[in-house]
């Protein structure tokens, strides 16, 4: 059993039984977890870890553990029986992320966070009704794919472009290519796709709506297109996840503050999905 919080996305404490993990690129792993708690802790409440939302994340922390605290760790993709991850081995909690096996167990706290509004509740909440069709760009940079990959999950077939950067091997696009109107993949070493960063293939202006997660000089930059697109007159609108350096994830130790045109705001409670036009970079 599990430990639940009231909040309006219920969450989770808990310890799970990893299911598989599988090293999908040097260095990174899928790691899937069962959403049933196992017995040992047993603390009351709900019998399942919360359905996650695209764009949650939860803090992981492998069990037993040499650090302290959980990491955060975006859901990749869930279903009824299991959450993936895809994991950067890092530094010390998330190598001991990377070296959980089949049956080992890991404690979880989450789901986490607010959510990637989808282009249509967007739209209406801007007061920009779309008669036509609604162009939506996605864009992953690194393991930033994994949370714009699972949020293409929502968007019907065919009615996203996905741009995926990386610095050489491609990973967590899994099902993509048939989905999306438009996979695009770059590499700074060419071993896959366009060989060049984002700049080199992204028209931020060819779009109503980008949503994107990734190492912060590439979200600075897409935030940057979108103000060039803007002061053009394009309608585009951003919303980007970003990787804050985080501790507790529960909105107490203020160590995830980002800097807003409103004001600072905490990256666990509030984001990590900011719009772009309000998040300073
Ligand atoms: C909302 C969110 C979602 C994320 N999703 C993923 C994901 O799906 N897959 C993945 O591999 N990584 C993800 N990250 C980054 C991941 O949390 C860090 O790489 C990880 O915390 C590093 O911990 P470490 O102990 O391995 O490294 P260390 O560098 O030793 O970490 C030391 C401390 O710094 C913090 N820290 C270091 N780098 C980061 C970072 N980039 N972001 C946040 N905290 C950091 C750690 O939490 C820890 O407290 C995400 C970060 C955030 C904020
Ligand atoms: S990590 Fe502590 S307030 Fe966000």
């Amino acid at each position: 059993m599990c430990e639940h919080t009231h909040d309006p996305f219920p969450r989770a404490a808990c310890a799970v039984r990893v299911l598989s993990s599988l090293e999908i690129a040097p260095g990174v792993f899928s790691l899937v977890a069962g959403r049933s708690p196992v017995s040992s802790t047993a603390t009351g409440g709900a019998s399942s870890v919360p359905a996650p939302a695209a764009g949650q994340f939860f803090m992981l922390r492998a069990r037993p553990s040499g650090v302290l605290l959980g990491r955060p760790i975006s859901v990749y993709r869930s279903d009824d029986s299991s959450i993936t991850f895809l994991i950067l081995k890092k530094g010390r909690g998330t190598a001991e992320l990377c070296a959980l096996r089949a049956g080992d167990e890991l404690d979880l706290v989450g789901p986490i966070g607010n959510i990637f509004p989808l282009p249509s509740n967007a739209a209406a909440d801007a007061n920009q009704p779309h008669r036509g069709e609604i162009r939506v760009a996605l864009v992953g940079g690194g393991i930033g794919v994994a949370p714009v990959s699972g949020f293409s999950f929502l968007l019907a077939e065919g009615s996203f472009d996905f741009y995926a950067s990386f610095r050489s091997a491609p990973y967590g696009l899994e099902g993509i290519d048939a989905r999306a109107k438009k996979l695009v993949v770059t590499t700074e070493d060419g071993s896959a796709g366009v060989k060049g960063m984002l700049p080199a293939v992204f028209d931020a202006a060819a779009y109503d709506f980008v949503y994107a997660c990734g190492p912060t000089p590439m979200l600075r930059y897409v935030k940057g297109a979108i103000e060039e697109a803007v002061a053009a007159g394009s309608p585009v609108r951003g919303f980007l996840s970003l990787e804050e350096h985080m501790a507790c994830g529960a909105g107490a130790c203020l160590g995830c503050t980002v800097r807003t045109i409103n004001g600072n705001r905490r990256c666990c409670v509030d984001g990590p999905v900011f719009d772009a036009s309000e998040v300073i970079l």
